[in-house]
């Protein structure tokens, strides 16, 4: 058993406090890094078991290193991440790592590379089993050729002794969902899964996960940039943006009664078919920047058709206005 603390939440499978991951900046070449991108910055959230939660924003809001540190593929900078009611912000032993990753697993967006080109598609979905020392060759092989059948890698025995480069991009991400799955895990962060892949392909892989969740129960963070797609898969919607988590609800709330400006900006900028569904179309000025050092305001206050006099002066906090639905904006809370 890893040696951590333990809180008494019962149906919580991970729960996020104050969760900070910062980047030291190196400008030019003998620099030191007196400067840090905040790319995730002082996220509060918790995942109840079975709920299926959709982490959106444009590319470069933190999407990536919020899953990554929440695995603790990245170690936090600051804040608590606690997971099946243990604190793993700090992975004392391999014991403990091996419990954490026996337990949660991540898809990747990338098939390409996220897969060893020089193993075969029995070692790379046997790889988690290895690791935790789990069965026989026998067993294990039976378990590859379960997990590969159920995501439509068939017959899998054709495919065991094969190399991810004689496969499609559609296969490779099956192979990336089975190596993630072989291990029945409790929680799993999928990062973009379809992203790469062909269009034709897409709403095929995303059906697929979605049987596989509620199949097997799982308790999921899905990240997609687009709306459309968190609609499709999620229970709940969280919208992040430069580090932030700026709004956060159930989804059809989220997408039918959206409050904060850059969620009404994303979603005017989704087509969503349905007739007496009437929106004012938000735009916003210019891109997404870095959070390098940011000012003590709000993060979107430069882009904000909105913003007031407080948004540059002070940074609005998450707060509840309503049967759960959360969002950080001075137009919610103060005048
Ligand atoms: N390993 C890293 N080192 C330095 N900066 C990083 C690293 N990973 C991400 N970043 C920066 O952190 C910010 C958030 O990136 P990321 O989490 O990949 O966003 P998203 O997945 O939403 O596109 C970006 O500005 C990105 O450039
Ligand atoms: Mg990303």
């Amino acid at each position: 058993m890893p040696e951590v603390e333990t809180s008494n939440a019962t149906d919580v499978v991970i729960k996020v406090e104050h969760l900070k991951k910062y980047f030291p900046v190196r400008r030019g070449t003998f620099a030191r890094a007196k400067q840090f991108l905040h790319a995730v910055d002082d996220l509060n959230f918790e995942v109840k078991k079975g709920e299926v939660i959709a982490l959106v924003g444009e590319s470069g809001c933190g999407k990536t290193t919020t899953g990554k540190t929440l695995l603790r593929l990245y170690e936090p900078t600051d804040g608590k991440i606690t997971f099946l009611n243990r604190d793993v912000t700090c992975i004392h032993s391999a014991q403990d790592r091996k419990w954490l990753h026996s337990k949660s697993q991540m898809i990747f967006q990338d098939p390409f590379e996220s897969l060893n080109p020089r193993k075969t598609i029995f070692d790379i979905v046997s790889e988690p089993m290895n690791v935790q020392n789990e069965g026989n060759l026998k067993q294990r092989e039976k378990k590859v050729m379960d997990i590969l059948n159920r995501v439509g890698i068939s017959p899998p025995d054709t495919f065991l002794w094969r190399y991810p480069h004689e496969l499609s991009g559609g296969q490779r991400q099956r192979v990336a969902i089975a190596r993630a799955l072989v291990m029945n895990p409790e929680f799993v962060v999928a990062d973009e899964p379809t992203s790469m892949l062909d269009v034709s392909i897409r709403t095929q892989v995303m059906t697929l996960m979605m049987e596989l969740i509620h199949e097997m129960h799982m308790t999921f963070i899905y990240i997609t940039h687009d709306l459309a797609v968190a609609r499709y898969m999620a229970d709940y919607i969280s919208v992040m943006y430069l580090g932030k988590m700026v709004e956060y609800g159930k989804t059809e709330e989220i997408i039918q009664n959206p409050l904060h400006p850059y969620t009404k900006a994303l979603i005017s900028a989704v087509p969503v078919p349905d007739p007496e569904f009437k929106r004012k179309s938000i735009q916003i000025k210019g891109g997404i920047g870095k959070a390098i050092d940011p000012p003590k305001r709000c993060r979107f206050y430069e882009r904000c058709p909105f913003a007031k006099d407080i948004c540059a002066k002070e940074e609005p906090m998450l707060i509840d206005v309503g049967e759960g639905h959360k969002v950080a904006c001075f137009l919610y809370s103060k005048n």
